[in-house]
């Protein structure tokens, strides 16, 4: 186990180990990662990070100590309600990210709805798409989350969404756009039905809102997302997405004080003092509020409108280059930055392994799941990996073709299994297992990628790679025999289940 040195070590001897510590990370310098990270150039970095120097020390969790971080606060909430149109009304703060955003809504849409409406058992409806952020609000806030499908434009099925409101429904969420697939959700009918039923809509722009007004500034054709439709209630967006800003900042915008007031948190009679927080964070850390500030004021209204203009031709030249690949297929009509692309014969071309050839390339790059695929979100900085990026595809794509057994190799593996083994309480309790222990002090390192870790290893994994072969080879063909063993009362979350499950798929694959 590594301990605390004995004696501090010389200041550039530690930096020299930071290096060292990052040598396997992704290479976002060279624009070969396609998530995770925002990236410009080294002179706007050194800037960011003298501007996160002079605040380093200082904590926001006092607004009445350090009013430098107030004045940062109330300028990015101010900069970020005006490029969403939240009005004269609206009131917010500053968030350390987007989940934090997201999860604070689900806090203050469960305490409206109980305070205003008498609600005890809270539901929320999402989509499928709907970033893991919202999921995660739901299980700490004790919401019931139904997740509603997507339509046939992958956006969230308005019918649906209908069909789930109920007297304990307390908000609806849409996104612009999802991270998945970058699709942006029909906000207009999500702000009806809100106003119909009474009910709070909250946009998710963490990924979009600064960049999609924008876009929009910079002439673009998209409908309407922000403040505008009637019916949205409150939106989050974060600026260390596209608005480029050093990592630690996102911004929660609600219609109204009266609503933002249940996302506070007051304690008066606390012997350290009284206390009021407007977020989850206790100490706030200055130098993200203060970069975050630096970044906006340095990129200005056109700079930003520039990088709009840059992300949307290099999204438009990955797009292209998707489309002429007679393998591949980009999924639904994205029209912003983040693009989704799978493979239109899953069994010639397994996608995961397609993405693992371009890991072993040098890139980093996402991959979904229901459907397979791989995931590209692009930014202004992204134009000269272009070329470079599409000449690895090719090559992989080559590669793999005629392969499926490279479904069953490497982080293919991994993802194979989660996307096609509908047994997901057993897939859960597996990457819960592995991923837990990658925590336990003891273990160090673990590479949760790897598939003999994720699944247990040994004969589950031989059941479990047939299984994923049948259903590449008929998608949606295990789900059918495991549900179809359920309902016969045959088969529960277990590895008897899979036994079970994996005979039927023996007899269906040698037909
Ligand atoms: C739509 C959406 N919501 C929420 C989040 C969560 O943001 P963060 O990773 O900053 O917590 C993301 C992240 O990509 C996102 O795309």
């Amino acid at each position: 186990m590594k301990t605390i040195p004995e004696y501090g070590r010389p200041y550039d001897e530690v930096l020299k180990a930071l290096d060292e510590y990052g040598m396997d990370d992704p290479d976002y310098k060279d624009k070969k990662t396609w998530s995770l990270v925002y990236y410009k150039d080294a002179e706007y970095t050194h800037f960011l990070a003298e501007a996160y120097e002079k605040y380093m020390s200082a904590n926001g969790l006092n607004p009445t100590a350090f009013k430098s971080l107030k004045r940062f606060e109330n300028d990015i909430v101010a900069f970020t309600a005006e490029l969403l149109h939240a009005g004269e009304q609206a009131a917010g703060c500053v968030t350390s990210c987007g989940t934090e955003s997201c999860m604070l809504a689900v806090k203050t849409y469960r305490d409206w709805a109980r305070k205003e409406k008498g609600i005890k058992k809270p539901e929320m409806i999402v989509c499928e798409t709907a970033h893991v952020a919202w999921f995660k609000g739901a299980e700490y806030f004790g919401v019931k989350i139904h997740t509603v499908p997507v339509d046939k434009d992958w956006k969230i099925d308005i019918n649906a969404v209908k069909r789930k409101i109920n007297k304990n429904t307390i908000m609806l969420l849409g996104a612009a756009p999802e991270y998945p697939h970058g699709i942006i959700d029909d906000i207009c009918a999500l702000g009806e039905l809100g106003i119909k039923h009474n009910i709070p809509v909250h946009v998710d722009a963490c990924v979009g809102g600064y960049l999609l007004p924008f876009m929009v500034q910079a002439g673009a054709d998209l409908p309407p997302f922000d403040f505008l439709v009637p019916g949205v209630t409150s939106m989050s967006a974060d600026i260390h997405k596209y608005g480029f800003a050093s990592k630690g900042c996102s911004c929660i915008l609600y219609k109204n004080l009266d609503l933002f007031k249940y996302q506070c948190f007051v304690h008066p009679n606390w012997p350290g003092g009284l206390f009021a927080s407007p977020a989850f964070l206790g100490t706030r850390p200055g130098g993200a509020y203060a970069a975050a500030w630096a970044a906006i004021q340095a990129n200005g209204r056109q700079g930003y409108i520039e990088m709009a203009k840059q992300t949307m031709a290099n999204a438009d030249r990955i797009r292209e280059g998707i489309r002429s690949f007679e393998e591949l297929e980009i999924i639904g009509d994205p029209k912003c930055s983040l693009v989704a692309y799978r493979s239109k014969d899953p069994y010639n071309v397994n996608i995961f392994a397609v993405g693992d050839i371009m890991q072993e390339k040098g890139w980093h790059i996402d991959r979904l799941i229901h459907p397979d695929g791989l995931h590209a979100m692009i930014t202004c900085s992204h134009d000269d990996a272009i070329d470079r990026y599409f000449a690895d595809l090719r090559e992989a794509v080559d590669a793999v073709k005629g392969k499926p057994e490279l479904a069953l190799k490497g982080e293919a593996a991994t993802y194979s299994t989660v996307g096609h083994i509908p047994l997901l309480g057993m897939v859960r309790s597996s990457v819960l297992n592995v991923f837990s222990q990658s925590y336990e002090i003891s273990k160090g390192l673990i590479d949760i990628s790897d598939s003999t870790q994720v699944t247990g290893g040994g004969m589950l994994d031989k059941i479990t790679n047939k299984l994923v072969m049948a259903d590449l080879k008929k998608p949606g063909s295990v789900k059918k025999l495991v549900n179809g063993a359920k309902a016969a009362g045959v088969i529960g979350a277990s590895a008897a289940a899979v036994g079970t499950a994996f005979a039927i798929a023996k007899k269906k694959i040698k037909k």
